[in-house]
């Protein structure tokens, strides 16, 4: 019998299953489960104090709506359908709903789904015959997301999984379309991320992702300081061209960037403090300024191949 191997990332694999692309960041100092500890446990905390209006994501919530469509960010009438709770808990880069094209009926799967931000959108948009599905590993963020699709009157559209996206037991091919706002950056493993969208996505499934990279050439003592204390939503980022890269090898086609945004010195400021500055290490000021005009919010979109 053949034995599982071990691909990146030091995650287990089932004989004959495709295996992963090489993870294009090497994890520096801190381990692979020791970071994702520590970002549970920055967004379990900011959960459970129900969030904040301030200190993140500058990206929510001041675009008219044509502004909002050509940047992928939330437009006012979206903001109108939102409880407050899931506005206080966004920490979004981009509105992953605005492009996902998404259809009546159809099953969305919310990699990251946080405070439920999107999961009301989406809920909105597939209607009373669709469903979405909300995946997260930090507890507090499932409870306050459930809070907020009672507040919506949309309990009846959702289900929630308590699970680490890098995790096997994601279901296979059940979703028609998987969206995440701002999460895969801080996940060590991205190709094991991108096998699980893989593996949820019924053939024919497309995926609509707003995320945090780096472009141009970004200082490798900089990246590397940053990468070991895993700062906000820029510890983990990288640069766009090889995250993309892995999304192809993990199988999809049809990539497309939607939109992309240069994050301002504000927005990268929050960014980097993400979920808030009381929730995430201190870093050196000088050192950010050195990556002012690197940090890029991108959205794009791919398919699964059918077969
Ligand atoms: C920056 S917040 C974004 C939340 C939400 N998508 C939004 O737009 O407001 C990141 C979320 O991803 C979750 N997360 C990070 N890494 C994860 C992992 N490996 N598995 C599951 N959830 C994860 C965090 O708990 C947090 O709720």
């Amino acid at each position: 019998m053949n034995k599982p191997k071990k691909p990146c990332c030091g995650k287990w694999e089932e004989p004959g299953k495709r295996s992963l692309p090489k993870a294009a960041i090497p994890i520096k100092e801190l381990g692979r489960e020791e970071i994702k500890q520590k970002v549970k446990r920055r967004y379990d905390e900011f959960a459970k104090e129900g969030g904040s209006a301030e200190g993140c994501c500058p990206l929510v919530g001041k675009s008219t709506e044509s502004f909002a469509l050509e940047h992928g960010l939330y437009s006012q009438e979206e903001l109108a359908l939102l409880p407050k709770l899931a506005i206080n808990l966004s920490r979004g880069c981009g509105n992953p709903t605005g492009f996902a094209n998404l259809q009546p009926g159809e099953v969305v799967a919310d990699f990251g789904s946080g405070g439920g931000i999107d999961l009301v959108l989406a809920a909105h948009k597939v209607g009373p015959t669709g469903k979405v599905i909300g995946i997260d590993f930090a507890p507090h963020m499932i409870e306050r997301a459930k809070q907020v699709m009672e507040e919506a009157g949309l309990s009846d559209r959702v289900e929630f999984i308590l699970l680490d996206i890098e995790n096997p037991q994601v279901p296979n091919s059940i979703a028609d379309v998987v969206i995440s706002n701002c999460v895969i950056n801080l996940c060590p493993c991205k190709p094991c991320v991108y096998k699980q969208i893989f593996e949820i996505l019924k053939p024919d499934g497309r995926l609509a992702i707003s995320d945090i990279v780096t472009r141009g050439d970004v200082d490798p003592k900089v990246r590397d300081y940053f990468q070991s204390i895993w700062t906000g939503c820029t510890g983990g980022a990288m640069p766009e061209d090889e995250y993309f890269k892995i999304v192809s090898e993990v199988g999809f086609s049809q990539l497309k960037v939607v939109a992309r945004h240069t994050l301002g010195p504000k927005e990268l400021d929050e960014m980097a403090s993400c979920p808030g500055k009381k929730f995430s290490p201190v870093f050196s000021e000088e050192k950010l300024a050195q990556m002012q005009g690197k940090i890029v919010s991108t959205k794009f979109i791919a398919v699964k191949p059918k077969e």
